[in-house]
C-alpha cells in the first residue's frame, strides 16, 4: 500500500447496507429472488405497467427509510475527515445511508429511492412520501409523468462525466459489497487498474470480477473496513491536499 494514495475511490454495492438490514439483490433472500428484473426494473415494465412499477418502489421507500447507516458507512466519514486525499464514493445503491452517515461527494449512479424524476421536464423531486401516476411535477404542473428516479436496466447510468474522471484520476480504488455483474460498474475497476490505481476489493466472498483486483478483503463490511480505514489513518503522512486532485 502506497503512504498517502491521491484521490481514492469507493464503489459500493448492496453488502455494504447489509448489516443495515437490507436485503441485497442476489444473495438467497436477495430482492431479485422475490421478483422478477423484468416486472420492476425496466423502461418496458414501466411503460406497460406504471402503477406497479411505481407501488414496488414506494414499499421499497418504505423499507430504506427506516434504515441506519453502519460502522461500513461510518468508516468513510471518518476516512473523508480524517486523511489527506479526496475520497468519493461511487454507490450502487439507492438508498441515502451514505448521507445519512455523513459520507460527502456522493455519486448515486443508480440513482435514488427519495427522488422521482419528471419525463416531462427532467425536474428531480425529492420525497419520501409515495410518487404515483397521480402525482403532479411541481415545476412544470404535468400529471402522471413523474418516474422514480432509479435507473432502469435499458437507461443510462447517472453522473458518469464525474465518474469517469474520477477514475481516471484514482490512486486507491475500493469495492465494497457489490457481486461485479452489473455493468458498466463492475468495469470500473478495469479502468481504474489501468489508470494506475491500486485495487481493493471488500466483499464475503469471491466474486465474478475479482480478476482486476491487487487485494480481496473477505469478511463482513461493517468489520473489515473500518479495521482498514484505521490502518490508513494511522499510516498516513501529513501533507496538504493537492488542489489538483479530484
Ligand atoms: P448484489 O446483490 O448483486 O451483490 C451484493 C454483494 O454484497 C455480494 O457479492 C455479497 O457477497 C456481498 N455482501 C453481502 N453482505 C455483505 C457484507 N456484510 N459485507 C460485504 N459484502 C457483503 O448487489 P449489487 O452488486 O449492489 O441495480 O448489485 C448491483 C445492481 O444490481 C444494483 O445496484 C441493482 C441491481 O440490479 C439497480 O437497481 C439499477
Amino acid at each position: 500500500m502506497q503512504k498517502n494514495c491521491k484521490n481514492i475511490v469507493i464503489l459500493t454495492g448492496a453488502g455494504i447496507s447489509a448489516e443495515s438490514g437490507l436485503a441485497t439483490f442476489r444473495g438467497s433472500d436477495g430482492l431479485w429472488n422475490n421478483c422478477r428484473i423484468e416486472d420492476v426494473a425496466t423502461v418496458e415494465a414501466f411503460q406497460r405497467n406504471p402503477e406497479y412499477v411505481h407501488a414496488f418502489y414506494n414499499d421499497l421507500k418504505k423499507e430504506l427509510v427506516k434504515a441506519k447507516p453502519n460502522p461500513a458507512h461510518l468508516a468513510i466519514t471518518r476516512l473523508q475527515e480524517n486523511y489527506p486525499a479526496a475520497v468519493s464514493v461511487v454507490t450502487q445503491n439507492v438508498d441515502t445511508l451514505h448521507e445519512k452517515a455523513g459520507n460527502k461527494n456522493v455519486y448515486h449512479i443508480h440513482g435514488q429511492i427519495n427522488q422521482a424524476v419528471c419525463l416531462n421536464c427532467g425536474h428531480i423531486l425529492e420525497t419520501f412520501g409515495d410518487v404515483d401516476t397521480q402525482t403532479v411535477c411541481p415545476l412544470c404542473g404535468v400529471q402522471g409523468m413523474m418516474k422514480p428516479n432509479i435507473v432502469f436496466f435499458g437507461e443510462n447510468l447517472l453522473c458518469m462525466n464525474r465518474v469517469e474522471h474520477l477514475l481516471d484520476n484514482c490512486g486507491l480504488f475500493i469495492s465494497v459489497g457489490t457481486s461485479g455483474v452489473v455493468f458498466p460498474a463492475a468495469s470500473f475497476v478495469q479502468i481504474a487498474k489501468y489508470n494506475g490505481a491500486e485495487t481493493y476489493e471488500f466483499n464475503m466472498e469471491k466474486t465474478s470480477n475479482n480478476f482486476y483486483f491487487d487485494r480481496h478483503i473477505y469478511g463482513p463490511a461493517g468489520t473489515t473496513l473500518p479495521a482498514f480505514v484505521d490502518e490508513l489513518i494511522k499510516n498516513r503522512e501529513d501533507s496538504p491536499q493537492d488542489p489538483e486532485s479530484a
